[in-house]
């Protein structure tokens, strides 16, 4: 067995570095040589490339079991050490949901970082209801309800079952995988941490991505389990409008797809927002669907129901008092108002309410669990 063919059976491993020896708790991280995922991805073949993320490439890979796997390769050095990243990549390991995609593993040889993932037959959420035309998907209304519903039973996982919480970060269509029968897991949960410093610029994880950004969050760096809430509240409404919330192309005023829906709800004119591409659905539960969206969009965090609450609302035929319902908040920084999604970085607290515009400028309390109060 060479070096770094040690599997989760074994509790310690030796791995040689450049300088020394480190003794590694490898418990629940399955160890990959270079060598074994070069060759599971034929050298890391173009036409094996299946997504490009923030951090780096996604291959497809055959395993010489024939386990089908994605490994990520990350893009930037890591000068974390070793043994940090394995045991927080263990922690995270640890944890198990059928709607999150779990991690099987990792290589860190050299200056190499290679996450392994469970590969996922159906891609993302985006490429299948958002990408081009010819990788979309037929998504009926039956499939979308089971995605909105996994996604919430994955996030109320993470957040209120996982020892410690962990808030994702960056809930988004790209971050949705989708197994074999349309069944959505979430990808890259509790991975930020895995990272330093020096490769958030190019991470959407870190910074958000503009159009599922809570507003206290891009603003004020608030960071809670709330802020995942809101993302995932513009994501129910992506899946039931077929339209992307990153891009504002609504109406004469060039809303977007939030600000559009909270229009027509107060027009009464909801169903106007659903995806003319469904036919199946019943107008009672899409609706439903979409009042939950809005009731996870609203700008004062406190307001919006935990995720717990949101699998409750979203399953059960309950009817939810729309009288509470606030207006939503929104972030979108001044120089990108009218235009893409893309991810940025902030620049400092200081200056982030003059780069920014939001609408309404609620203020957010700020005694929920708070983990973290500057994003990286
Ligand atoms: N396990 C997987 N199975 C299939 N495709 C995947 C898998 N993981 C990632 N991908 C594809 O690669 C893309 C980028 O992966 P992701 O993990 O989100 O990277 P990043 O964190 O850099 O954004 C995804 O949107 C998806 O298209
Ligand atoms: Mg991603």
């Amino acid at each position: 067995m060479g070096l770094f063919d040690c599997f989760g059976a074994f509790d310690y491993c030796t791995h040689e570095t450049s300088a020394q020896t480190h003794e590694i708790p490898t418990k629940n991280v399955r160890l990959f040589s270079y060598y074994s995922l070069r060759s599971a991805t034929r050298l890391f073949h173009p036409s094996n490339r299946i997504g490009r993320g923030g951090f780096g490439v996604v291959y497809k890979g055959v395993l010489r079991d024939e386990t089908q796997v994605a490994i990520k390769a990350l893009s930037a050095g890591s000068k974390q050490g070793i043994k940090e990243f394995l045991t927080e990549l263990a922690t995270i390991s640890k944890i198990r949901h059928p709607n999150l995609v779990q991690l099987l593993g990792c290589c860190v040889e050299g200056d190499h970082r290679i996450l392994v993932y469970e590969y996922m037959e159906n891609n993302s959420l985006h490429t299948a209801l958002l990408g081009s035309y010819s990788k979309r998907a037929e998504l009926d209304w039956s499939k979308r309800a089971a995605i909105c519903l996994g996604t919430a039973k994955g996030l109320a996982f993470l957040h209120e079952d996982a020892e410690p919480g962990i808030v994702h970060r960056d809930i988004k269509a790209s971050n949705v995988l989708l197994d074999e029968d349309f069944l959505p897991k979430i990808g890259d949960f509790g991975l930020a941490k895995l990272f330093p410093d020096n490769v958030t610029h190019v991470s959407t994880r870190v910074a958000g991505t503009v159009g599922y950004l809570a507003p206290e969050y891009a603003l004020l760096g608030q960071l809670t389990k709330k802020a995942d809430v809101y993302s995932f509240g513009v994501l129910i409404l992506e899946i039931t409008s077929g339209r992307s919330s990153s891009k504002a192309v609504f109406g004469e005023e060039l809303y977007v797809l939030l600000e559009w829906t909270w229009k027509l709800f107060k027009e009464g004119r909801l169903l106007d927002v659903v995806d003319p591409d469904l036919v199946d659905y019943t107008e009672d539960q899409i609706t439903r669907f979409m009042k939950v969206a809005l009731f996870c969009t609203q700008a004062a965090s406190q307001q919006r129901p935990d995720m717990k609450q949101v699998v409750k609302m979203l399953s059960t035929d309950v009817t939810l008092n729309e009288k509470l319902l606030t207006e939503p908040g929104l972030f979108r920084p001044k120089s990108s108002s009218k235009s893409e999604g893309d991810s940025f970085r902030f620049s400092s607290h200081s200056d982030k309410g003059k780069e920014c515009v939001t609408q309404p400028t609620t203020p957010t309390n700020l005694e929920h669990s708070t983990t973290d109060m500057i994003p990286r």
